[in-house]
């Protein structure tokens, strides 16, 4: 598989989390090129707010690394994009939507999830995405579902992969030149969230208002009782209509 953006793809049967082996080889400079690291299933797979990522095998489990660059946040909502853009391709009979600011929504259930974190080594972008997976644990049943289960059909998750690569580079430049404001009107046009009612929690605090979308640097657009609050990250976002 050739990628020019990531010239390096690693491809590995178990690893605890291929984000911290990327964020291992970004410490080493193991690679000094961007790279991709696929693991066939994680013993320790992590989301976001610390949560495990139950990562069996028939998941598709992959980080891409970026050594030496960062990004503002919205690489993650680019992310999301990009991962939504193939998966309507391949599945056009689902209606996949993005929860900001990082799960596929599909039936309103999570079918995947992107994990992103930077230090000055350099950036990792995680992706999981419930493939092959028949059975989800029951603590999960309610609130996640995979591509299998929708459908009845499995992907080759070689294949599923090198689509999801060459489709984030073809807009990666656009991205990295201009901005996130080129993929606004897309995300808004997906966005599960939307003129939903929700609480955001905080570390310490919650807000509570109506979804009005995401603007030009994907800041979410709450509108609350005190007027519009634009919000950069939050732990947890619970939908309440
Ligand atoms: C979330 O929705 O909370 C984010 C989930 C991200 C999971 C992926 S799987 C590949 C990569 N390695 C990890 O440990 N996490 C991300």
């Amino acid at each position: 598989m050739k990628i020019k953006l990531f010239p390096v793809i690693k491809f590995i049967k178990k690893v605890g989390s291929t984000n911290a082996l990327a964020h291992q080889y970004l410490e080493e400079s193991t690679f000094q090129n961007n790279f991709v690291i696929c693991a066939n299933e994680q013993t320790a797979g992590k989301g976001r707010s610390d949560r495990n990522w139950h990562s069996p095998i028939g998941g598709l489990y992959f980080t891409l690394a970026f050594p030496g660059s960062q990004f503002t946040s919205s690489i993650t909502l680019f992310t999301g994009i990009i991962i939504h853009k193939v998966l309507s391709s391949i599945f056009p009979e689902l209606s996949f939507s993005i929860k900001w600011p990082n799960d596929i929504f599909v039936n309103n259930k999570k079918v995947g999830g992107i994990l992103t974190s930077a230090n000055t080594n350099g950036t990792v972008i995680g992706i999981g995405i419930d493939c092959n997976i028949r059975e989800i644990p029951d603590h999960l049943k309610e609130i996640a579902t995979s591509l299998l289960i929708e459908t009845n059909r499995k992907v080759v998750l070689k294949n599923l992969l090198k689509i999801i690569l060459k489709s984030f580079e073809r807009d990666f430049y656009l991205f990295n030149e201009k901005g996130f404001f080129h993929f606004t009107e897309y995300f808004n046009n997906h966005h599960y969230l939307t003129q939903r009612k929700v609480i955001i929690c905080f570390d310490t605090e919650k807000l509570e208002g109506i979804v009005q979308g995401v603007n030009e640097d994907g800041m979410l657009i709450l509108e609350t009782e005190d007027g519009l609050q634009g919000i950069l990250s939050a732990d947890k976002i619970d939908i309440l209509s």
